[in-house]
């Protein structure tokens, strides 16, 4: 089986919920993103700042990390849809991170779609190879057991192959 790494960030807890789960379920080392500067978690200014920075491509500094994404094969990166793209800090932790020649696959957690936070994702890690895309409609305010079997399956499938 690959050796693998979780990468996430999570401001509401539905991306945390399936990293954790998934870390859990496959005895997967992860780590979850933080800024230094924590994003609002509620109001007018979660909204408008979120999907300003989001829009405008931020890259806010994040705390130190707690593994070396160098040091895996495959790489699982999960991330909330933000004013359909990706959340800031995830985009920080891409630019930053040397992906050239990794497996890379992303998983994504969004109110409507993502499929142009895919499209971006992917533009993110120039070198890197996709091997992997899924997303799911807010986990926690819908099947979240399902959700977890769906996401499980899917990196078991990933590792195996
Ligand atoms: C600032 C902000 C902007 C968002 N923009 C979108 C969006 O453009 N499209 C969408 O489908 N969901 C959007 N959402 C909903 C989140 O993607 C969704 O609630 C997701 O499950 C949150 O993941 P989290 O709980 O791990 O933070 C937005 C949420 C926030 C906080």
């Amino acid at each position: 089986m690959a050796n693998a790494l979780i990468v996430f960030y999570s401001l509401d807890g539905d991306v945390r919920f399936l990293a954790r789960s998934l870390a859990r379920e496959l005895q997967l080392d992860s780590m979850e993103l933080e800024l230094v500067k924590p994003h609002p978690t509620r109001g007018f200014m979660k909204y408008f700042k979120g999907g300003f920075l989001a829009a405008t491509g931020a890259t806010p500094p994040l705390r130190p990390l707690a593994h070396d994404a160098g040091h895996y094969d495959l790489i699982f990166v999960g991330t909330p849809v933000w004013n359909s793209r990706p959340a800031p800090a995830v985009r920080s932790f891409l630019k930053d991170a040397d992906l050239k020649g990794k497996r890379v696959a992303f998983f994504t957690c969004y109110g409507d779609n993502d499929v142009k936070t895919q499209k971006i994702l992917t533009s993110l890690v120039p070198g890197a190879k996709i091997v992997g895309r899924i997303g799911f409609k807010l986990p926690l305010k819908t099947d979240k057991e399902r959700c977890v079997s769906d996401l499980v399956r899917w990196a078991r499938d990933l590792l195996n192959s």
